[in-house]
């Protein structure tokens, strides 16, 4: 009997399961209309029409990497932001047919879920609203099996979008798959990741971006549901902040360095693998901005570098409770970003939000999470960072 249950108990774990999943990297509606020459008369029009109110900080204008979930029976395949720093699932319906509704993407035809195509499809009756800084995404809730790599929830609540931000039409995606903590979906919906983990070998995901990732095509990423990934993270340096809430993804730092620039500034800060600047409050930034050389530039919104800077510049480093104080640099290979501008010139990843509607923190997105392979550990409600390798 005892070796049966032994046995049982080892088919029990193997039965888990590990998935990844590539992601592709699509260009930041930032970096898009400043390659455009745009960005000026876009921000513009943003400026007016947000008068009041304070930015949200999980923003289009940074939607950046990119990897597909399926939805009813039989599956339709959307291409969705992961995004860490929001909670629900939604994607563009069919029935949607406001401009932003169709991208506007030559090479990219969006995919929007049709309920009637879907045997497993109910309607939830309830409507969903989610606001961003660049407008609000809208529609109503329903009831559809859900699919990442093979592992499904058959009664998965998401969003089908029937009103969208016209800036959307410029993305080449179809929605966004919230990998947030619960208490942060809108209309209390339980996220996906919450349902399917049980399915999996460990309550985790974890994040390896690529360096400069290729944009639109080839891999830029991999997530990797249910387990560390060892092949692209070293795993020997991972190093773990325990949450101080679980509704982003967030932890304490206790300071931030570059140069001769240096803060013992107490902040929150969040993982958020869907923003592609690091964002903090602007006293801060404007210090690390100076301390490495680099000119503001109030038409971009953006702090100036020679591209050259890449090579040279000291790195800027956090430092992280996990749980003592640990620091983590970030080197200017990952900081110093091409926008387009051309003729040398480059900008840096840091951009100044006073209010992110949590307190005076650190939004830290894609330079981070290039450098570090981050750890969603939701079993342990902790996040870990391990040196990525490229
Ligand atoms: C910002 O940079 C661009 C490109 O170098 C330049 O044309 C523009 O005049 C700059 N704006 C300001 C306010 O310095």
């Amino acid at each position: 009997m005892k070796s049966i249950f032994l046995l049982l108990a080892v088919i029990g774990v193997s039965l888990g399961a590990v998935i990844e999943m590539p992601l592709t990297k699509i260009m930041s509606l930032r970096e898009k209309l400043i390659r455009q020459g745009k960005w000026q008369e876009y921000s513009k029009h943003k400026k007016a029409a947000r008068a009041s109110g304070s930015q949200t900080i999980n923003d289009y204008e940074d939607l950046t990497y990119v990897s597909t979930i399926t939805l009813g029976t039989p599956a339709q395949t959307f291409t969705v932001t992961l995004d860490t720093g929001s909670a629900n699932l939604w994607v563009v319906d069919s029935s949607c047919n406001s401009p932003g509704c169709n991208s506007a993407v030559a090479s990219y035809t969006r995919n929007k879920y049709q309920a009637s195509a879907s045997s497993t499809y109910s309607n939830d009756g309830r409507s969903w609203s989610i606001q961003y800084g660049i407008g609000t995404f809208s529609g109503t809730l329903a009831v559809d099996k859900f699919c990442v790599a093979g592992i499904c929830y058959n009664t998965q609540i998401f969003g089908r979008a029937t009103a969208v931000d016209e800036s959307f039409q410029t993305q080449p995606c179809d929605g966004t798959f919230g990998l947030a903590w619960p208490a942060l979906a809108v209309d209390a919906v339980q996220p996906p990741f919450q349902n399917i983990m049980s399915s999996l070998d460990a309550p985790i995901f974890t994040f390896w971006f690529d360096k400069k990732g290729p944009v639109n095509g080839g891999v830029g990423g991999l997530v990797t549901y249910g387990a560390l990934d060892t092949k692209n993270c070293q795993i020997n340096t991972l190093k773990y902040a325990p949450l101080t809430a679980q509704t982003y993804w967030m932890f304490g730092t206790t300071g931030v360095s570059a140069g001769s620039f240096s803060s013992n500034s107490m902040l929150r800060a969040i993982a958020d693998t869907a923003t592609a600047l690091i964002i903090g409050p602007g006293g801060q930034i404007n210090s690390i901005g100076s301390a490495v050389g680099g000119t503001y530039n109030s038409t971009y919104n953006l702090w100036l570098i020679p591209c050259s800077g890449a090579n040279t510049l000291p790195p800027v480093t956090f430092t992280i409770n996990t749980p003592a104080p640990t620091a983590f640099p970030i080197p200017a290979s990952q900081y110093v970003i091409d926008v387009g501008l051309g003729n040398g010139q480059c900008g840096l990843a840091f951009y100044s939000i006073d209010s992110t509607g949590f307190g005076p923190a650190w939004v830290l997105g894609d330079p981070w999470i290039r450098t570090y392979c981050n750890v969603f550990d939701v079993g342990n409600k902790r996040v870990g960072f391990a040196v990525a390798n490229h």
